[in-house]
């Protein structure tokens, strides 16, 4: 066991801001800025984004406390620290095991769709012109040719190999400092564009904020509540990792907060900016995987270049700091507990994925997935979203919550005040039985429901 002389040869962040922006780095991604408008526009608005919202304040604040409060106790990756804090042979090692797999097939097919954000960078030096169709044609062109897909992949594969080979410190934090305030400058810029200045502001906010729950399908609300997870890069033990590397003298409930707010904002804003353009051009609401780069390019033929190509940079720069802490769990075990060297561990690991990622990057490919033929790319995301990162919150929940040692868990809080108890309760009680209810319902089994 740990004591506050923590072992100096893992790493630490360098500062207290450190950690709360890699971690903010973490959360904010593709997640926020592609996924959430596509996904929120698919399951039709409002309903989705209040049932998204109460998850991350129910379930995914609390974990995100509990995943931190694991990774500082210990300082280890996944597997080491539930061993450290139960014992060798525990099986809720297993919880740390389904979170490198997890991190693996995520990050596969995460760095395919950073590929064609990294695309979208030279196609807007280029600049975009020509009619909506032309501009929005160049997507399927994109995603369709097999050696572009797999070129940007190579690309965006390769630097974040080659950031999580320079380790925690180095890379991540000084990099994060300067280019997320750009980020959301930038985004804020572009959702006050789509408000004040076009004609589909006001159907944005009602299309995301007045909820229709008859809208909502059962899968919807399994989506809203994976997507909760996948945004705060929870269930999977990511946060507990950065939280290994985290000093013992910050408060974890306030980073915790800053974080979740902060990346829910940018969601937020990433929705108003995106669905004012969809609205005011009239463009198609759920139109898949695709609706980002359809969308604002048609906006950007207007803006021109000074606001295009920043936007696509900023992305996948975002899509960067989320990839390297999916990489970095996988690497923390081999590092760890396999005693490899990092570059070994980094190379391999981040090979292996590159080539699991090729599946995701041919489109064309297709497997039966749930009735239908549906693309590599989209079959890992709904996996990983929607079933292996509750699991893996769940799992990590009732461990904080029932088998954690009470007083390490409030050494760690900080306190055994009120809001140590209510934190208790909500790991206890409310946050498994949301989990479980939300995974029958998306399951079509829960029992006073009709289907
Ligand atoms: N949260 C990131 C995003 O929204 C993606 C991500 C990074 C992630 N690390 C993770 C998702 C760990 C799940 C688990 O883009």
């Amino acid at each position: 066991m740990s004591d506050n002389n923590q072992p100096t040869s893992r790493g630490n962040w360098g500062t207290r801001l450190g950690f709360v922006l890699a971690a903010t780095g973490s959360a904010i991604g593709l997640g926020n800025i592609w996924k959430f408008p596509y996904i929120t526009g698919e399951y039709g608005g409002g309903a989705f984004v209040i049932v998204y919202l109460f998850c991350v304040l129910l379930v995914g604040l609390p974990l995100m406390i509990g995943e931190l409060m694991i990774g500082r106790r210990t300082q280890k990756n996944p597997v080491g620290a539930f061993k450290a804090l139960h014992h060798e042979k525990s099986p809720w090692q297993i919880t740390g095991w389904l979170g490198i797999a997890s991190g693996f097939l995520i990050l596969s097919f995460y760095s395919v769709v950073a590929g064609w954000a990294i695309a979208y960078i030279f196609k807007a030096m280029a600049g975009f012109s020509g009619t909506t169709e032309a501009i929005q044609s160049q997507f399927g062109a994109l995603v369709t040719s097999p050696s572009a897909s797999i070129m940007w992949h190579t690309i965006f594969m390769g630097l974040t190999i080659a950031i999580v080979i320079g380790g925690v410190k180095n890379g991540i934090e000084r990099w994060s400092k300067i280019l997320m305030p750009m980020l959301f400058a930038l985004l804020l810029g572009l959702m006050i564009y789509g408000l004040a200045f076009t004609n589909g502001g006001m159907q944005a906010l009602s299309f995301l904020f007045s909820p229709d729950f008859s809208k909502l399908s059962a899968e919807g609300v399994l989506s809203a509540l994976g997507h909760a997870f996948f945004t705060l890069s929870l269930g999977m033990g990511a946060m507990l990792t950065y939280g290994s590397y985290m000093k013992r003298e910050t408060n974890l409930m306030k980073d915790a907060i800053t974080v979740s707010f902060l990346d829910t904002l940018i969601a937020l804003m990433a929705g108003v900016a995106i669905f004012s353009m969809v609205f005011h051009y009239g463009l198609e609401i759920a139109s898949g995987p695709g609706l980002i780069f359809k969308t604002l390019p048609v906006l950007f033929a207007q803006t021109g270049r000074w606001i295009s190509v920043p936007f696509f940079v900023l992305l996948s720069f975002a899509a960067l700091t989320s990839s390297i802490s999916l990489l970095e769990v996988v690497v923390s075990y081999f590092v760890d507990e396999r005693k490899w060297s990092r570059i070994k561990a980094t190379l391999l690991l981040g090979g292996m994925i590159y080539l699991t990622g090729i599946l995701s990057a041919m489109a064309s490919w297709k497997v039966m997935f749930r009735g239908s033929d549906q693309a590599w790319l989209d079959v890992f995301d709904f996996i990983t979203t929607n079933y292996m990162l509750p699991i893996g919150g769940l799992m990590t929940c009732l461990f904080v919550a029932w088998v954690m040692v009470d007083k390490e868990r409030a050494e760690e809080f900080g306190s055994k005040g009120l809001l140590y108890k209510g934190l208790l309760f909500i790991l206890r009680f409310v946050a498994p039985i949301i989990l479980i209810a939300v995974f029958l319902h998306g399951l079509q089994l829960l029992p006073f429901m009709e289907y």
